[in-house]
């Protein structure tokens, strides 16, 4: 008897076992046979394209070079391949705050005290993102002077591989409900369009959960003419003078996961380039650390001037994300980011449930948590119903799933920029940053109109059933405030001025644009201005950020 239900208890754990979402990955992960470590590659190698940075614009683009030239593309992180669920769409936050020195996801602070994440990954971005794909609205095509029907194929080609409807579950149904009944109209159904009212947007996680990145855009590439490097790290743009003393870009120094020096040149036929795709902080870095960018800071820095070019690091622009954490009644899904609610005012308000929390002593959320449950206890002397429940709710935070979500907004055309500057002349390090979140008073202004949509939704009837009704708006403003971990003042108003809310509890969304901006840094063609066989393809480039959220552009720029 006791061997019989032994037996059937194993039977039980092994249908359990291959139900589980882990044990049925349909898509196999590619085994590509051109991407190798760096410590393999040639100390010297010549290349018609070089491409440095292998992330969201870097892999579209080598790929589609390589249909015709031979290509390298040095990319600093490793391969995304090696542990796939890793990336799955409920670990989202644990490999975002992942803080390994060779995770996906550098850590950074910037100066204005907001904590930010860098890439460093072959697939860049779209390997720690949110998933959300979203085309340009039809003006940043237009002020970018793109090719419209080159643009439209070019979204089909990423789409092809790697892009999937969003599922709308209980919980998100709601949000997408409240939205509707706060006015944010009309209701645009299932989209890839940037059109104002509420829709349900495309996303590059698969039926499974599981993320498909710009590395899997590398299928395209044809595999005798490129050569991809891991752990490779550019150090440096090479440059010559040609006659008329106008510099002309030549070849990179990298460096392998051992510290090896390695050189690649371009060859002699008239097209070859560089292409630098390091992203919006990576890029104008490395120009600067190339001896391109503000003459003053480089020779601070000991970097010989190649170019004086003060644009460069410039117009360095973010988006500011705020909003808010609702602990829900009831489970809910996991889910990231399907719904938007595109509003008159140039809000974009998005939301996520149900995701991993990454696990204490990480100081993102942990070390707050204390003081938080104070804070909100102190100021607010909270029902000992509502602190109890709090207290569940944050023990919800504590290495598992968050019983909740969070509803945030975006504003689409921030007026403040800030700049980069060089720290030291590591590539590996961070440069100093600076997005000077608010520092123009519209911004504020229309920050608080997001922060209201935010608060009518989850007032509303449609979103009632996931939040808890007797906390208070002011009470979840405070624990918004509490759980975050900008090293920004906060002030007594927080919770009660939403100007104040804004500024102190601001969050990065992680759209970092314009520090190589077209027309300042580089020509419509993407070419640096003043500097020959050398282009920026990436976010870097962009004025505004396309759409509600820009990968998709990206990677149709990189095609
Ligand atoms: C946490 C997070 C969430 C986001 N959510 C979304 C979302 O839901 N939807 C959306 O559309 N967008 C989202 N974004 C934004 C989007 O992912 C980025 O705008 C996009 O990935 C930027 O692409 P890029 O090619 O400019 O840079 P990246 O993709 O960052 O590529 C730059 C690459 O260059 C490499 N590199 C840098 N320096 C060097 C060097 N010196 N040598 C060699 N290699 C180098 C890096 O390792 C990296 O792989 C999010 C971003 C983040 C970080
Ligand atoms: C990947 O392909 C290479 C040959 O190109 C082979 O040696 C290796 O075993 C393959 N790896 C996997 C995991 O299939
Ligand atoms: C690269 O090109 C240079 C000059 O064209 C040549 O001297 C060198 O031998 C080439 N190196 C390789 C590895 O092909
Ligand atoms: C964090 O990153 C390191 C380095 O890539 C990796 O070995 C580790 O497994 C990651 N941790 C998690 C939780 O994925």
């Amino acid at each position: 008897m006791e061997r019989v239900s032994w037996r059937s208890l194993m039977a039980f754990l092994v249908a359990v076992l291959a139900l589980h979402p882990c044990f049925c990955y349909a898509e196999k992960a590619p085994n590509y046979s051109f991407v190798r470590e760096a410590t393999t590659a040639p100390r010297l190698s010549n290349h018609s394209y070089i491409v440095i940075g292998g992330g969201t614009a870097g892999c579209p683009l080598a790929a589609t070079l390589s249909e015709s030239a031979n290509v390298l593309v040095l990319e600093r992180g490793g391969s995304p391949y090696l542990r796939p669920g890793r990336t799955d769409k409920v670990n989202y936050l644990l490999e975002l705050y992942n803080t390994s020195s060779d995770s996906y996801a550098q850590q950074f602070r910037s100066e204005d005290g907001v904590h930010g994440h860098r890439a460093r990954v072959l697939g860049g971005g779209s390997v720690i993102n949110a998933g959300f794909y979203s085309h340009a609205d039809p003006e940043f095509v237009k002020e970018a002077r793109l090719d419209e029907a080159l643009v439209k194929q070019s979204y089909q080609w990423v789409e092809k591989k790697v892009v999937f409807e969003s599922p709308v579950l209980q919980w998100q149904s709601a949000v997408k409900d409240g939205l509707l009944e706060v006015g944010v109209k009309p209701y645009n159904k299932f989209t890839y369009d940037h059109i104002k009212g509420t829709k349900i947007g495309a996303t590059i996680f698969d039926r499974n959960d599981h993320r498909h990145t710009a590395a899997d855009l590398l299928e395209y590439a044809n595999p005798t003419n490129i050569k991809v490097y891991l752990h490779a790290t550019v150090h440096k743009i090479i440059t010559t003078e040609t006659t008329g003393s106008r510099p002309k870009a030549t070849g990179v120094i990298y460096k392998d996961a051992t510290g090896l020096r390695h050189e690649a040149y371009l060859t002699e036929e008239p097209n070859s380039e560089i292409i630098v795709s390091s992203g919006a902080i990576g890029s104008p870095q490395l120009l600067m650390l190339s001896g391109i960018g503000p003459a003053n800071q480089l020779k601070a820095n000991r970097v010989k001037v190649v170019l004086d070019q003060p644009m460069v690091g410039q117009n360095m622009a973010d988006n500011a994300m705020n909003g808010l954490v609702v602990p829900s009644p009831l489970p809910v899904e996991v889910s990231l980011l399907p719904t938007v609610g595109i509003t008159q005012s140039g809000n974009y308000i998005e939301a996520c449930s149900g995701l991993n929390l990454p696990p204490p002593p990480q100081e993102q959320m942990a070390k707050l948590l204390p003081t938080n449950l104070n804070k909100v206890s102190l100021h607010y002397s909270v029902s000992p119903c509502v602190f109890s429940f709090i207290m569940i709710n944050i023990g919800a935070f504590i290495n598992t799933r968050l019983q909740g979500g969070l509803i945030i907004q975006k504003d689409g055309r921030p007026l403040s920029t800030g700049h980069i500057e060089l720290r030291n002349t590591d590539p590996n390090d961070n440069p100093k940053v600076w997005f000077n979140y608010f520092k123009e008073p519209q911004d504020v202004k229309k920050c608080v109109r997001g922060m209201e949509t935010i608060i009518s939704v989850i007032n509303s009837k449609s979103f009632s059933r996931f939040r808890h009704p007797s906390m208070t708006t002011e009470q979840l403003l405070d624990l918004a405030a509490g759980l975050q971990s900008n090293a920004r003042p906060r002030h007594p108003n927080t919770a009660t001025s939403l100007e104040q809310f804004c500024k102190d509890t601001v969050l990065t969304f992680w759209h970092y644009h314009g520090s190589c901006k077209v027309g300042k840094v580089v020509d419509s063609d993407y070419r640096i201005i003043g500097v020959d066989s050398l282009r920026v393809i990436d976010a870097s480039t962009f004025h505004v950020t396309p759409g509600t959220n820009p990968q998709a552009t990206v990677m149709m720029l990189g095609r």
